[in-house]
């Protein structure tokens, strides 16, 4: 029997003082008794449900799994509902709030008697920020991830969120569909709970977390509305004990080593250009140096094999009876450090060893991957010294190497307001420009990045247009979109400066994004360059813009880098 004045809510409960007397009498005006609680791991669920959280509507109930898991294992569970990140509903856009929700991760596991915790997210945002929490605030923790809707079927087609909706609304701004075809759509596009199913942002960081060592093996593709999914939900609870005992905190299993994990496993499934920024401010919390060359040196090296959507053709339900992550990350098993510790009790090699793939044309073999080397490549040049991002596998091909005259927006009104209009001087060599669309300046960096075809070029046929913003990119869009500018044009990034018809030169081969203009003509215009008035001047966003660091270095706030030295103040 492990000796309970071990766990860390001993301090709570364990002292014969009036601190404790009032913690212990107050959960006996709940109707609990020691049996409930004492002596054993008190286990936090984090649950990010709502209501305005389409993707987490089954976590109201998948809760109970969590908790049953938790009370087979002998530890006593609390469900403590935390900020929920809805991609849907939230504006400006979620990215604004990761960081509060980190924040608040970190907080509420330090001040509570928490022993360990098994986090609930799933949506975007939420797996980041509950993990840069986490690695703050250096409880043990086990990531539960919401899982993938099922496949949507509409006619004879198979439709992934996001990707498809992107590709029917061209189409229809096209006018070649029709309302009832885009209204079928609407009532079949999104068939159950569950996040988006391509490999989009959320899948992108569930097979991230996986990896990284933070989930058990095969959580990240398990459909959110399947028996499995609860069965793992009730392992997840009944392990969360376990790391109690064990002590097993997120410094123990986040390294460079499981940050390098992390970002091939990134790569190897085509995932979302998203998860740069994410993993740059993730491993920030745990004290470990990620840089945007760090993913373009392992992008080299590292084919994409998983043959999923936007970029490839299938879907997450598909990723699932393939064999999911481990199966994957198997066939990588040479590029991969084995050795690195997981929140199952076992080393990833392990976690993965003899995980076989069942279907070969989800995950591809070596010898036929959907792209050789990583589908994501950082650019650099004039127009971006921090960097950029595009992710080369979803771009039409012929665009990779691309020289063509810039059209301008100043901000996404300016482009809303333009985009469609007959006359835009716009041609299939026309690169798109958005600027204040970055992490202080839309605020929140959201995902416009994806500019839209001018509607005069949809009806060319055009599907496709070299486009440059300092935002980011949905993980379910595509096209050859240069994203994340640093440093952004709000902070007078050179991305400010740029005018119509200056010549942008793209080649992604060579990793070269450049702006021909002469250096007297760009000092030139910055001399005349004036920064507009900041936007807050209290609240949440006046901590945002004061503290929010550029997509380069993950917009984490520069305040909350690193893990804080005592897990929670130890004053009563
Ligand atoms: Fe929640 Fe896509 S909207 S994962």
């Amino acid at each position: 029997m492990p000796d309970p004045s071990t766990l860390r809510s001993h301090r709570w409960f364990g002292p014969d003082d009036l601190r404790s007397f009032g913690h212990r009498s107050r959960l006996k005006g709940m109707g609990l008794d020691d049996e409930d609680y004492r002596g054993k791991p008190i286990v936090a669920i984090l649950n990010t449900w709502s209501d305005l959280n389409t993707c987490h509507s089954h976590f109201k109930t998948r809760v109970e799994d969590v908790r049953r898991g938790i009370l087979q294992a002998g530890g006593f569970p609390v469900e403590i509902p935390v900020m929920s990140l809805g991609e849907m509903m939230m504006k400006p856009t979620t990215m604004f709030y990761r960081n509060l929700l980190a924040m608040e991760t970190e907080e509420v596991l330090r001040c509570h008697p928490v022993d360990a915790a098994v986090l609930m997210g799933g949506c975007d945002k939420t797996v980041p920020a509950m993990l840069m929490g986490a690695l703050s605030a250096d409880i043990p923790s086990i990531f539960m991830p919401a899982g993938p809707m099922l496949k949507a079927r509409w006619k004879n087609e198979t439709l992934g969120s996001g990707s498809d909706s992107w590709k029917f609304w061209a189409e229809r701004c096209a006018g070649s569909l029709c309302d009832r075809d885009w209204f079928e759509i609407e009532n079949c596009i999104a068939r159950s709970a569950g996040t988006c199913m391509t490999m989009g942002t959320a899948s992108t960081m569930a097979a991230v977390s996986e990896a990284l060592g933070f989930t058990l093996p095969g959580a990240a593709c398990i459909p959110a509305v399947v028996a499995e999914h609860s069965r793992l939900a009730v392992a997840s609870g009944r392990r969360a004990v376990a790391i109690a005992w064990e002590n097993l905190r997120p410094s123990r299993i986040a390294s460079r080593k499981s940050f390098e994990n992390a970002v091939r496993t990134a790569l190897t499934t085509g995932g979302s250009t998203n998860a740069i920024v994410h993993l740059i401010a993730m491993a920030g919390r745990a004290g470990v140096e990620l840089t945007l060359d760090d993913f373009d040196a392992l992008s080299r090296e590292t084919p994409v094999l998983a043959d999923l959507r936007p970029a490839g053709r299938f879907l997450m339900e598909d990723l699932f009876n393939a064999g999911g992550v481990p199966a994957l990350l198997e066939q990588i098993r040479h590029l991969l450090h084995l050795d690195c510790q997981t929140v199952g009790g076992m080393s990833l090699g392990e976690q993965i060893a003899g995980a076989g793939v069942i279907d070969s044309e989800v995950i591809r073999p070596l010898d036929r991957p959907v792209s050789p080397t990583g589908g994501t490549c950082v650019l650099r040049g004039n127009l971006a010294p921090g960097g950029s991002v595009i992710k080369g596998i979803a771009a039409e091909p012929r665009l990779l190497k691309h020289t063509g005259p810039a059209l301008v927006f100043d901000d996404y009104a300016d482009l809303k307001a333009r985009v469609n209009d007959p006359d835009l001087p716009v041609t299939a060599d026309t690169v798109m420009v958005l600027r204040t669309a970055g992490p202080v300046g839309a605020p929140g960096m959201p995902e416009w990045g994806m500019l839209p075809i001018p509607k005069k070029l949809l009806e060319q046929g055009v599907r496709d247009l070299v486009r440059i913003s300092d935002a980011r990119m949905s993980g379910t869009s595509y096209g050859a979109c240069v994203l994340h500018v640093a440093p952004e044009s709000w902070v007078g990034g050179p991305l400010a400066l740029v005018e119509d018809g200056d010549l942008i030169e793209l080649d992604v081969e060579s990793r070269r994004l450049h702006w021909h203009v002469s250096d007297e003509e760009a000092a030139r215009r910055r001399a005349n360059w004036k920064p507009r008035a900041s936007r807050f001047e209290r609240g949440y966003g006046k901590l945002h813009q004061d503290h929010v660091s550029q997509a380069d270095q993950g917009c984490d706030f520069d305040f909350l880098r690193g893990r804080s030295p005592e897990s929670e103040p130890d004053i009563h």
